[in-house]
């Protein structure tokens, strides 16, 4: 497996084996790997003939306030990681590399961007389809997988492929859990074992409004399904940022022509934040 810290060395791979004729499936992580981001490099193999992954911990994504300098790493352990999974290569820039001190260029998405995380985070989402166009412009990927636990982030990148019409196509791959139904996240370690043992409710409230709406329907009102989330979660010790019923390809209220629901929802326990969704078709 190779790695690769500069563009000039990851373009030149990429075109090589484009030439040869193999297609290529990216997969753009910060790094601390778990099992959620290898099973984003099982779709990327299931698409592509091989897999690049990217390990950058973007600090334009990150407001001051937040984790940037304590967001974990763990480098050598990410590299066996993908080498066992059969990645071809990793592509880990400096932050120098990818950003000019004089950096003046962003990529802005103005309408999916703005609520859910949006809201909290107002300048997270500028970080994220700025760094994944530089990654693309990097790697050059044929195909690009992105998980569904990031549902906003899914929507805004595929905004973003759409409007600047990159020659890539984006899958978005299944959330995975823990046996006890935690979404998977790098962010999950700085639970305490209290707040380890509360967190699982999400996905609890969140499976039974599922159900509750598969059987019956969205009610008249879908503000009650978001009032028992709420009462539901704050009762285990969660504090709500977000929850939210909406349109999973516009994230807009629901209405005639939606296919896909989406329930998303942020949470603190204690000071971690996590995000989970779950989908109802
Ligand atoms: O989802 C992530 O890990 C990041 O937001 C991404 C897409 C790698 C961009 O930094």
């Amino acid at each position: 497996m190779k790695i690769f810290r500069t563009i000039r060395e990851m373009q030149k791979f990429s075109r090589q084996q484009q030439r040869m004729g193999k297609t290529i499936g990216m997969v753009p992580t910060m790094g601390y790997l778990h099992e959620g981001h290898l099973s984003l490099i099982d779709a990327a193999k299931n698409h592509a003939d091989i897999v690049i992954v990217t390990i950058f911990v973007n600090p334009t994504q990150f407001a001051p306030n937040e984790d940037l300098a304590s967001y974990p790493r763990d480098f050598k352990r990410d590299s066996q990681l993908c080498e066992t999974s059969g990645v071809v290569a990793i592509f880990a820039p400096e932050t120098e590399e990818m950003y000019a001190d004089n950096c003046t260029t962003w990529v802005n998405e103005n309408e999916l961007s703005k609520g859910l995380c949006g809201k909290s985070r107002p300048e997270h989402f500028r970080g994220v389809t700025t760094i994944v166009a530089k990654l693309f412009n990097a790697v050059l990927p044929d195909v690009a997988v992105f998980g569904q636990k990031d549902a906003q982030q899914a929507a805004i990148i595929c905004r973003m492929v759409r409007d600047l019409n990159f020659p890539i196509k984006i899958i978005v791959s299944p959330l995975i859990r823990e046996p006890d139904g935690l979404a998977m996240s790098s962010r999950n370690r700085y639970l305490s074992e209290t707040e380890r043992q509360q967190a699982p409710v999400i996905f609890q409230v969140l499976q039974a409004a599922k159900i509750d709406i598969e059987q019956h329907g969205l009610p008249n009102n879908p503000e009650s399904v978001v009032n028992s989330i709420r009462t539901a979660i704050e009762a285990s010790g969660g504090k709500i940022d977000y929850i939210q019923i909406m349109d999973n390809e516009t994230l807009k209220p629901i209405s005639a022509t939606t296919t896909e629901i989406l329930i998303a929802v942020a949470v603190f326990f204690g000071k971690t934040r996590l995000l989970d969704n779950i989908l109802i078709r």
